[in-house]
């Protein structure tokens, strides 16, 4: 069980990366069964369309504002630790005009460059190395700022909260899914525990001969904010309307949360 921080968790965060980048597709299509492409064009709908409010409520977050304020020419989201792009392909799809997608990893980018290229999607794409921890972008860029499966793995969580919300546009959205904490009791919970402790670093030895980063998959899950403390985080980083919806019988969660407008 891997317990680092700081300095020293993202040096092994980086390693690992960098160790599986080839095999990381794979992986992610063998363990999740193939969901986690749907659970990305889920997730890239609720950036651009919103979340739709619980029925006989009325809020700010409304289902299309930010489809038509956002989808202008000029508008870019930012994919924060893309990895191999498919948070930023899918967000494209959802007709996001422009994605940068950044990330650590030369090697991640090389990749998501390659896929982006196959995909016919190079123009609309820019691909940049960066940490998560210092975007190296101005306060107010992107209409939306995403973040697929890494929040886990940054070494100051709620920096890496704050940068996002320093580069989103006031008006715009935060979106960030990942792998959730599941309840202590209940068969599901059990059954999914069973199967990220036991199977996936199996899976993970079998397919990319790297039986270490798929059982750092697990344990740094164990460490994670639960659904309802990353919305509290999210608020505590600027975010306001945050909401959330659970994915794959509560094991992943979409959160959504908007930067204020300026009055
Ligand atoms: C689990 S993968 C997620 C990739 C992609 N977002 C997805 O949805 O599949 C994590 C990625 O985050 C990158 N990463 C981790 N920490 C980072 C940081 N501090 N800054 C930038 N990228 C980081 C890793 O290099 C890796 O590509």
């Amino acid at each position: 069980m891997v317990n680092l921080q700081g300095d020293e968790k993202t040096a092994y965060v980086r390693a690992m990366f960098n160790r599986i980048a080839r095999r990381y597709d794979l992986l992610n299509t063998a363990i999740s069964g193939g969901m986690h492409h749907r659970w990305r064009r889920l997730a890239a709908r609720m950036a651009v369309d919103g979340v739709p409010l619980p029925l006989g409520l009325s809020s700010t977050l409304s289902a299309t504002k930010g489809k038509e304020e956002g989808l202008g020419e000029g508008s870019r989201a930012l994919d924060v630790a893309t990895g191999t792009g498919d948070f930023a392909l899918a967000l494209l799809a959802k007709g996001v005009p422009r994605v940068v997608g950044l990330d650590f990893l030369p090697s991640m980018i090389a990749l998501a460059e390659a896929k982006a290229r196959r995909k016919k999607h190079r123009a609309r794409v820019s691909l940049v190395v960066g940490d998560a921890l210092h975007l190296p972008f101005p306060p107010d860029s992107f209409q939306w700022v995403t973040s697929g499966f890494n929040m886990r793995n940054v070494a100051d969580l709620e920096l890496a909260l704050a940068e996002m919300a320093r580069v989103a546009r006031p008006g715009g959205r935060v979106v960030i899914l990942e792998i959730t904490p599941l309840p202590p009791k209940g068969f599901f919970p059990h059954l999914f525990r069973w199967y990220f402790s036991a199977v996936t670093p199996l899976i993970g030895q079998l397919l990319a001969g790297d039986r270490e980063a798929y059982t750092y998959l697990p344990s740094s899950v164990l460490r994670f904010p639960d659904a309802p403390a990353l919305a509290k985080k999210m608020e505590a980083a600027g975010l306001t309307q945050v909401r959330y919806r659970l994915l794959g019988f509560g094991s992943t969660a979409v959160h959504v949360g908007e930067k204020p407008a300026r009055e």
